[in-house]
């Protein structure tokens, strides 16, 4: 299959290009489309043909459900319901934004779309070409994000072309993601809001708005609980870059002696990476060493991480090593990320 790449520019969005894309997504094609967290893979919500060949497209476990994305609160009633309070509440506040919602689905949404769930997960994204897309494709487009299955997350179109450059009908290319992480993903069928992946929506902005919110108890522990994540996705070894990824947490002085004292001892055919800060980049002399921002920037960090892990691959590093990097608003949500990446390989230095 061809892939059709278009470049667009979000303050000035080509109509031609918009109608040609969702001309796609309604005749069941697939079009990779940019949002402010990653760029997702989109199809026609609404049409289980085209919601399977996301699933094929991807490489993707069929019991991993996809999100909905909308572009105006009107369209939540035709496939969700009944639509608690809360919800209005927290779309009120953060929507368009890195915000997904987990509701009961109504009988129009095929269970291709929710992984055979009886729920379905909802987000409006805050991008215009995405709310364009969404708009002029008739209101429901299924994405999840635009990499093959196990690979980091895409956050810029080049990354989307990696992956999937003649498996998919159309690459929307909107430049740099602003966030770089998916949307935080809130469950809003129970009594009390849980959060089943964390975003940059802290947990702490959830519990301002609703005076409660609670993590799935599985993310914490991640699989060594035992216990089955609520969201299907986060059970899989997500974000693996192909070298191996050691995580080394503790003060930084000893990190950054840890990590030295490893790059000396290589052995001579190893290739070593380093994930480091700007204030730490210059203290390692290793194969490759990435900047990943400042540790001051959690922001920074977000957007720069699977960009990062993306290189590590071409630069075919057999081992990484990375600092942790303790956030306060949305570290936790970074630091998710790079636990599943490294397959939960920390080190406590001191
Ligand atoms: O920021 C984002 O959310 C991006 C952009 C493209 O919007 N999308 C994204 O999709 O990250 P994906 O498919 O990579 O991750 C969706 C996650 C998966 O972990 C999936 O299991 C979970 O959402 N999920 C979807 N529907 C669900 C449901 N009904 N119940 C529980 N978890 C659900
Ligand atoms: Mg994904």
């Amino acid at each position: 299959m061809k892939t059709a790449y278009y470049s667009l520019d979000e303050n000035q969005i080509d109509p031609e290009v918009i109608r040609k894309a969702a001309e796609t997504v309604k005749n069941g094609g697939l079009v990779a489309f940019p949002t402010e967290t990653v760029y997702g893979l989109g199809a026609d919500a609404l049409n289980p043909e085209a919601a399977a060949r996301i699933y094929a497209a991807k490489g993707r476990p069929s019991d991993n459900p996809l999100i909905v994305h909308i572009a105006d609160l009107q369209a939540l009633d035709a496939i969700a319901g009944p639509v608690p309070e809360a919800a209005l509440k927290l779309a009120e506040e953060f929507w368009p934004g890195p915000l997904t919602m987990i509701f009961h689905k109504k009988e129009c949404v095929p269970k291709q779309t929710t992984g055979g769930l009886s729920t379905v997960a909802v987000r409006m994204p805050a991008n215009r070409i995405a709310l364009e897309l969404i708009r002029a494709s008739g209101g429901y487009i299924a994405a999840p994000s635009a990499n093959l299955s196990g690979r980091p997350s895409p956050t810029s179109g080049a990354h989307v072309r990696e992956d999937m450059d003649g498996r998919i009908d159309m690459i929307l290319d909107g430049g740099d993601a602003r966030i770089g992480l998916e949307s935080t993903i809130v469950d809003l069928t129970e009594e009390i809001p849980m959060i089943l992946r964390p975003g940059y929506i802290s947990i702490d902005m959830i519990r301002k708005s609703l005076g409660k919110a609670e993590y799935d108890p599985a993310i914490e522990g991640g699989l060594a609980s035992g216990q089955a994540p609520k969201a299907p996705g986060m059970k899989y070894r997500h974000y693996a870059p192909k070298g191996e990824l050691t995580i080394v947490s503790g003060e930084r002085e000893a990190v950054v002696a840890y990590i030295r004292a490893r790059i000396a001892c290589k052995k001579p055919d190893q290739r070593i990476g380093v994930i480091a800060t700007e204030e730490t980049e210059s203290l390692y002399n290793a194969d490759i060493v990435l900047n990943i921002g400042s540790a001051e920037d959690e922001e920074a960090i977000a957007r720069h991480l699977y960009g990062v892990l993306r290189s590590f691959d071409e630069q075919q590093a057999d081992l990484i090593y990375s600092e942790a990097f303790y956030g306060c608003r949305i570290g936790q949500a970074i630091m998710n990320r790079l636990i599943k990446a490294a397959g939960h390989h920390i080190i406590e230095v001191s």
